[in-house]
């Protein structure tokens, strides 16, 4: 098992290869809820703001118009070469991305990366000025309720003497992925629901619809049936 520093410094390193590899569980269980999500508002053009190596790409309809960013190129590099639509965009800086434009941005996984609410509100009104009027915001994340619990894919390894503190705001914690060739562990920040969705109204955003997307068997392990691993926030501009 391999462990990994924190947040900003792991994503930007070339060290996330190996997460990105063992993340298969999240293509599982919810990438497919995902993708019937962002269908729903019919969209025509999306960004994937802090996409990694794109592994929501292949669960999107090819026909969009498909737009990458991520801070670390590499891996946004990855995504433009996994996207099996021929209107696939990377931008290589914020200054590219057209405002006003997009029907959707996705933001799968980035405030996990995130230290503070200050950090996600910087964040939040660039990509406000991304979307169209009535636009829509994804978030999809870990559901921060939820983290003590094991999952088919993931846990957090809190134990007796370190338990799960949802009061705790932004203390790391220990993910590990349970890939089916190997186990990655690395270190993120935990979110309470009011830093999401406060900072996502404070953004001027509209918090539209919360979606809780449950648990599917992986990797020979059964689906946790009593929590959704998952939280996904749609909010308007
Ligand atoms: C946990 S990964 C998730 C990748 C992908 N969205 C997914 O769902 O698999 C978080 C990604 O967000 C990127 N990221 C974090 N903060 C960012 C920021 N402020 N701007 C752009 N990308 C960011 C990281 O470089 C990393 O690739």
């Amino acid at each position: 098992m391999t462990k990994k520093p924190i947040g900003k410094d792991f994503w930007n390193s070339g060290a996330v290869k190996a997460v990105f590899r063992a993340d298969a569980s999240e293509e599982v269980t919810l990438h497919r809820p995902l993708a019937k999500i962002i269908r729903s508002f019919h969209p025509k053009r999306l960004l994937d703001f802090g996409c990694g190596d794109g592994a929501l790409l292949t669960s999107l309809d090819p026909r969009l118009e498909i737009h990458l960013y991520d801070r670390n190129l590499a891996s946004a590099t990855m995504a433009k070469q996994k996207s099996q639509s021929p209107r696939t965009h990377l931008h290589s800086s914020l200054a590219s991305i057209p405002t006003n434009h997009y029907d959707i941005v996705v933001l799968s996984f980035v405030l996990i990366c995130l230290p503070s609410t200050d950090e996600l509100l910087r964040v939040l009104r660039r990509i406000k000025s991304f979307l169209r009027n009535g636009g829509t915001l994804i978030v999809a994340e870990c559901h921060p309720c939820f983290r003590d619990r094991r999952f088919a894919g993931h846990h957090v390894a809190y134990t007796r003497d370190a338990r799960f503190n949802y009061n705790a705001r932004f203390h790391k914690i220990a993910v590990c992925l349970h890939g089916y060739g190997e186990q990655v562990t690395f270190y993120d920040y935990h979110w309470t629901l009011p830093d999401i969705i406060n900072t996502v109204a404070q953004s001027g955003l509209a918090v539209h619809q919360l979606h809780e997307v449950r648990d599917t068997d992986y990797g020979g392990r059964p689906a946790n049936l009593h929590f959704p691993p998952y939280l996904v926030i749609c909010a308007k501009k």
